[in-house]
């Protein structure tokens, strides 16, 4: 059954500009995250803590962290591989981190540089510290539905990695299919066998939308009744170590679906697509939100 509301984790400050070439001005970041917050969304991932050499376009994250004007009740969560990126996001005012393991050892060496088992001993350390800080932490995993690198990925791996993270102490697992490759089907079997593990509202789903499936796997996924999608604005996005992968699903089209379903989200539709072609227009390039382009060519 459907849910009868949605979080919306807006990622596209982070997952949305992390992969862009050109050098995307600071002040521009911020604006678009105080335009997010005014559109109604209350959950940003603002930046990410990672080694500047591997994403340059996110080494300015503490400057964003410190320059928004924060408003009450927002989370302005960053991505963090290690405990070095969780002291850099702290020190800059992060109120929530998110930690990325894969379900593809090549892929976690890939993208974080260690094997899998590698990756979950560093996050020891750096749950340990946010715990004691009571710093709240979710958990990504990469390629749930295939891998770019290896191919097709085992359910079974998915659900264990989840429960693991889980245990280790993330209160939300968030299931990225980070190369788009992923069907309805597969979707329900993904969820299906994280779901043995863990409880369906400790999971999120991370659809980016390359193959186009991305909302027809959001819809899979809320048929089973979860309740929290991850998104970013005018489908900015793509990973760096996932060649060839485009943005995430976006939000403005996220929040069309929801809309005509009669699930609540809070979001101003009108207001998130301004916030979608500011930036794009920033970029220089063409929103990916299909809504957005409907909508501004009325
Ligand atoms: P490493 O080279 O193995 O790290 O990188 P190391 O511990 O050996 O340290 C090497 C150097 O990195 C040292 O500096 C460290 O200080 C520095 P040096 O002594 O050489 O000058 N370093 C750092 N600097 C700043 N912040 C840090 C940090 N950690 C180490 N936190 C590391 C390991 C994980 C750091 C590296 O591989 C990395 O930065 N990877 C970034 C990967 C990334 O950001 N990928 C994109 C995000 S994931 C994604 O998009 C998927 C997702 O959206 C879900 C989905 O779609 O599936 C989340
Ligand atoms: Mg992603």
């Amino acid at each position: 059954t459907l849910p009868t509301h949605v979080r919306i984790i807006e990622v596209g400050p982070r997952d949305g500009l992390q992969n862009e070439k050109q050098a995307i001005p600071t002040q521009a970041k911020i604006q678009l995250i105080e335009q997010l917050v005014d559109a109604g969304l209350t959950y940003i991932e603002a930046g990410s803590f990672v080694n500047p050499k591997w994403v340059p376009q996110m080494a300015d994250s503490g400057d964003v962290f410190s320059g928004i004007a924060r408003k009450p009740g927002i989370t302005y969560a960053a991505l963090t591989p290690n405990l070095q990126g969780f002291e850099r996001a702290i020190a800059a005012g992060a109120t929530e981190v998110a930690i990325f393991a894969a379900a593809s050892e090549a892929f976690s060496q890939k993208n974080i540089n260690c094997s899998i088992a590698e990756s979950l001993q560093r996050f020891t350390a750096l749950l340990d510290s946010a715990q004691a800080q009571q710093i709240p932490v979710r958990g990504y995993i990469s390629c749930v539905a295939g891998c770019p690198y290896s191919g097709s990925v085992d359910p079974q791996l998915v659900s264990h990695l989840a429960q693991e993270l889980f245990t280790m102490g993330c209160y939300e697992i968030s299931l990225g299919d980070t190369i788009g490759v992923g069907t309805a089907g597969q979707t329900k079997h993904v969820i299906e066998a994280v779901a043995h593990h863990i409880p369906l509202e400790n999971i999120a789903v991370h659809m980016h939308d390359t193959y186009g499936q991305a909302l027809a796997n959001i819809y899979a996924a809320l048929e089973m009744g979860i309740g929290v999608v991850d998104s970013s604005v005018a489908g900015l996005g793509g990973c760096p170590y996932a060649v060839g992968a485009t943005g995430n699903v976006a939000t403005e089209d996220l929040v069309y679906l929801l809309n005509g379903l009669g699930i609540e989200h809070g979001v101003d539709l009108e207001k998130l697509i301004q916030a979608g072609n500011t930036i794009s227009a920033v970029l220089n390039k063409p929103t990916n939100s299909r809504v957005a382009r409907a909508l501004s060519s009325q």
